[in-house]
């Protein structure tokens, strides 16, 4: 049998990994999130949900991924073989990656047009009236909107046929320090304008009162969103780490740069938004907005405005590779296809599926299932109820049926590292206080009491 394909290096694994959780998720879904749900409040539940329950599943799903070797599904298969329900957890990662890409490659598809207008000057202004319109343009056209989401599915799937080591370590090592860099300019931009003190308020200093079911769902599932879990893209990336990889360790780290990744661009972001007299509550097009006037009032902003669409974009398809490996390595290792022929045939499910997405501001805008549009949908669907569902039943998995000696010979290196009080006080997360924490906001938000 063919050696498996794995990460050459344990820098390659934390970079690549960070690869999965930057993306999107950073730089337009925490901004415009925050915005949405009212500011620091929101903030403050979403570090509590990384904390209390995103980093601990995160740890346990690359740790059940390390020692099994295999995909999402027959992980479960080969670490409980007497229990087939637990596989599930595999299954419904599947259906969480279709539609997450369902809409994520639309949203990507926005920063590639976007890459274009700030070559050509279309971005230049402040002025939230044009920013808004120009942003309008795009979405409400049929033709662009779904030629730029195929550009993305055609990128990624050229990536991803070169395997696994070679693409997705190679452009995630290269660009990641550079959008760091990037980000720190623009927060220094942002926060000198006039008027930006409103905007670090908004994000620092919680309203309580504007925390409320909603607010906390939608905390939670970005956490999970955020940090690629609950659906076994960490698993998946955890059977390609090294044997001598510190998992928590990794973890840790991939939080921590992941979630000053999207604090940056909350301090790019929020002060532009007071200062220019953008709306915090704008949804999707925040972003699309208020970065391009942030670059507009600096020098040199046109070209440093180009290369952080271009760096926001490599951004996107590192996330996109490690969601598209969930299926991939799935049909590869399980129906023996190709995985030429296991990318082209998840590309071609979600170009379907991902039409009705990135026409729901034209053609489609009118589909509607309980209020939400197609693009919604998906969101929704997949990080306010996939995603924390397969938290739960991991937690469940590792707390009540694996157990603490495997857990803690998985994340010992089988005792090379001293860490048994670390994984003690994580099995204590697992087993109790993480699922019961997912249940009491789920039950909450649907209204069970
Ligand atoms: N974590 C990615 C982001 O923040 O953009 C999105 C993502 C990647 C979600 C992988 C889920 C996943 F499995």
């Amino acid at each position: 049998m063919a050696q498996r394909d794995g990460f050459t290096s344990t820098f390659g694994v934390l970079v690549a990994t960070l690869g999965s959780a930057v993306g999107l998720g950073n730089i337009w879904k925490f901004p415009y999130l925050t915005g949405t749900n009212g500011g620091a409040g929101f903030l403050l539940v979403y570090l509590l949900a990384t904390l209390l329950v995103g980093l601990p599943v995160m740890i346990a799903e690359i740790m059940l991924g390390r020692t099994a070797r295999a995909n999402a599904v027959s992980s479960f298969e080969i670490l409980s073989p007497r229990q087939p329900f637990w596989k599930s957890i595999g299954y419904m990662g599947l259906v969480a990656a279709v539609l997450i890409l369902a809409f994520y490659t639309e949203v990507a598809g926005w920063v590639f047009a976007y890459v274009v207008k700030s070559l050509t000057g279309a971005l230049g202004h402040t002025d939230p009236v044009a920013a808004k319109a120009t942003f309008g343009a795009l979405v409400s056209s049929p033709a662009q909107a779904l030629l730029w989401q195929w550009l993305v599915l055609a990128l990624t799937g050229g990536i991803i046929m070169l395997g696994v080591s070679k693409g997705i370590e190679a452009a995630a090592k290269k660009l990641m320090p550079l959008l760091f860099l990037l980000l720190i300019a623009l927060c220094v931009r942002s926060l000198t304008l006039p008027g930006a003190a409103e905007g670090l308020r908004f994000l620092f200093a919680p309203d309580f009162t504007k925390i409320n079911t909603g607010v906390l769902l939608t905390a939670l599932g970005l956490a999970f969103f955020k940090l690629s879990i609950g659906m076994g893209t960490m698993l998946t990336y955890g059977s390609y780490f090294r044997p001598e990889q510190n998992i928590p360790t990794t973890a840790a780290r991939v939080m921590l740069a992941d979630l000053s990744v999207s604090l940056l661009a909350g301090m790019a972001i929020f002060p532009a938004v007071f200062a220019f007299g953008f709306e915090p509550a704008a949804g999707p097009s925040l972003v699309f907005m208020t970065i391009p006037a942030v670059f507009d009032s600096m020098p040199g902003g046109s070209i440093f405005m180009t290369l952080f669409f271009v760096l926001t974009a490599v951004a996107s398809l590192g996330a996109i590779l490690s969601i598209l490996e969930v299926p991939v390595a799935m049909m590869t290792e399980r129906w023996s296809w190709s995985r030429r022929k296991a990318t082209l045939a998840t590309l071609a499910v979600i170009a379907l599926l991902g039409a009705p997405a990135s026409l729901s501001q034209s053609l489609t805008q009118h589909w509607t299932l309980f209020g939400l549009n197609a693009f919604d949908l998906f969101d929704y669907l997949s990080s306010n109820v996939l995603l924390p569902l397969g938290g739960i039943l991991i937690c469940l998995f590792v707390g009540w049926h694996y157990g603490l000696p495997r857990l803690r010979a998985g994340l010992s290196n089988d005792g090379a590292l001293d860490n048994g009080k670390l994984v003690g006080a994580l099995f204590v997360l697992l087993r109790y206080i993480s699922p019961l924490l997912i249940v009491i906001v789920m039950f909450k938000a649907i209204g069970a009491f």
